[in-house]
């Protein structure tokens, strides 16, 4: 393949450690919304989040991914009850007691609302091998390059000042058939966009310190 010159400008050391502490204070303010207001947000924001997913790298540039953003009413509707099902399966006895104790610190249920007052739902879409002309071609590393994309994802949410929920109603089939995926496409994850509802509460969760989630050897 044809080879460029790399777009890149060299930053002093002072800039980077100032960017990263910027980053990470930013990142940290991130937080799982569960309740949303149905404020409108722009296509074009979402159009740019998705675009920044899409700059995600991937096993051989194979870009596996595929992302439906919905903001319709009546397919949001369609999504919230299908999910409701699922998840009234899963919180009535599909989920281990182990699981479901995981959970009530998070205060959930089967219900979910957000997926309708959300203005967007994005639903990510893994591409487990593409359709090409000549049949079809592997895909590599579709799982932790979609998982990737998904991060940066949920970071644009958050770059645009708006805030997301990671769900996975479980098992989530329903979306392929209610957005017409091919089967090739299995559904990853299920992110409702908006902005958080007035007054919205969250978890007081503590994160792991650096020393527990990292070992440096210098
Ligand atoms: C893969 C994945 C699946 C998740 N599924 C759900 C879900 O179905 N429902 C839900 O309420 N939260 C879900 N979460 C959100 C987590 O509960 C949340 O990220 C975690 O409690 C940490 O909180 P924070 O995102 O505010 O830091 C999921 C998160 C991940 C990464």
């Amino acid at each position: 393949m044809k080879q460029i010159p790399l777009d890149y400008h060299v930053i002093s050391e002072q800039e980077s450690k100032e960017q990263s502490d910027a980053f990470y204070s930013k990142m940290n303010k991130r937080r799982s919304v569960r309740v949303f207001s149905d404020k409108a947000v722009d296509k074009g924001i979402i159009e740019n989040i998705i675009k920044t997913a899409g700059t995600a790298p991937s096993g051989a540039h194979k870009q596996p991914w595929f992302f439906v953003a919905i903001s319709n009413k009546q397919v949001k509707q369609k999504i919230r009850e299908a999910a409701e099902t699922e998840e009234k399966a899963f919180y009535n006895g599909r989920a281990s007691e182990e699981w479901l104790k995981d959970l009530e610190p998070f205060e959930t249920n089967w219900e979910k609302p957000f997926l309708e007052t959300a203005p967007w739902i994005i639903v990510v879409f893994k591409r487990v091998y593409d359709i090409t002309p000549q049949g079809t071609s592997k895909n590599y590393y579709a799982q932790e390059s979609v998982g990737i994309a998904c991060g940066m994802l949920i970071s644009a949410i958050h770059n645009a000042g708006l805030v997301t929920l990671t769900h996975t109603p479980s098992p989530m089939n329903f979306l392929r058939n209610i957005l017409e995926r091919p089967a090739h496409e299995k559904p990853f994850l299920l992110l409702p966009v908006g902005y958080p509802a007035k007054n919205t509460t969250v978890p007081n969760l503590v994160r792991k310190a650096v020393d527990e989630i990292s070992l440096f050897i210098e």
